[in-house]
């Protein structure tokens, strides 16, 4: 029987057929990708990579693939990350790992953004947590004015600030529709950034389920 790690594997794997070379590649973070990144220096691609967290920048580093700064690249062939939940319109939760912020600016810098998924990231419909970064300046402020427009807790998430110096946070009330949160979220001042990354933004999710891969094309 296939664990979750190997459906992650086996959609990270499939995922990476789509990379050429010649091609800029922006890499997301998480454990679904550090099989993807497997899969590409497998295949000694000639490619430019720009990664999405200091995790994914090392790992690519040591397996011989080639990352670049975000300062001298300014759009992807394609750009391929996991997901903690994609809904069956195509919204999805990213930042399980903090990365949203950075993840979202690479994927909208794409042409194509590739989610890799196991089977158990397919949701009916998106619920909390959500996560989102928050600028430091005027944190506690921050917060209590999310939590009075969001009408639901905002909770302090215990890990260390982003990259960027941003303090992450989840929202952990109730989820009525995806892009009336989204927009009530970014109309916060302070919010940096969320992780509800909405279906105009995906391009496919390769889903693996047990040893199956199914390619959803979400621009259908
Ligand atoms: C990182 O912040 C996240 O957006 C990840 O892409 C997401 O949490 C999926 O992670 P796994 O591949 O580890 O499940």
């Amino acid at each position: 029987m296939s664990t979750q790690d190997d459906e992650k594997r086996i959609a990270a794997h499939a995922a990476a057929e789509v990379v050429e070379d010649g091609m800029t590649v922006g890499l997301g973070t998480g454990s679904t990708v550090a099989h993807l990144l497997d899969a590409l220096a497998e295949r000694s691609l000639d490619i430019r990579c720009v990664s999405t967290s200091v995790q994914t920048e090392e790992t690519a580093r040591r397996l011989g693939i080639r990352t670049e700064s975000f300062d001298v690249v300014d759009r992807f062939d394609v750009a391929i990350d996991g997901a903690d939940q994609v809904s069956p319109d195509f919204w999805l939760v990213k930042g399980g790992g903090a990365a949203h912020t950075r993840e979202k600016v690479v994927a909208s810098s794409a042409d194509r953004f590739v989610v890799i998924v196991d089977g158990s990231k397919l949701v009916e419909r998106i619920t909390a947590p959500i996560p989102i970064e928050l600028l430091q300046y005027g944190f506690a402020s921050t917060v209590r004015r999310l939590t009075a427009h969001l009408d639901g807790p905002v909770v302090r998430r215990d890990v260390p600030v982003s990259p960027d110096g941003g303090v992450i946070v989840d929202f952990t009330g109730a989820v009525a529709d995806p892009a009336d949160l989204a927009a009530a979220i970014s109309a916060t001042p302070g919010v940096v950034e969320h992780g509800l990354f909405g279906p105009e933004l995906v391009s496919a999710v390769v889903v693996a389920s047990g040893t199956e891969v199914r390619w959803l094309d979400a621009t259908a």
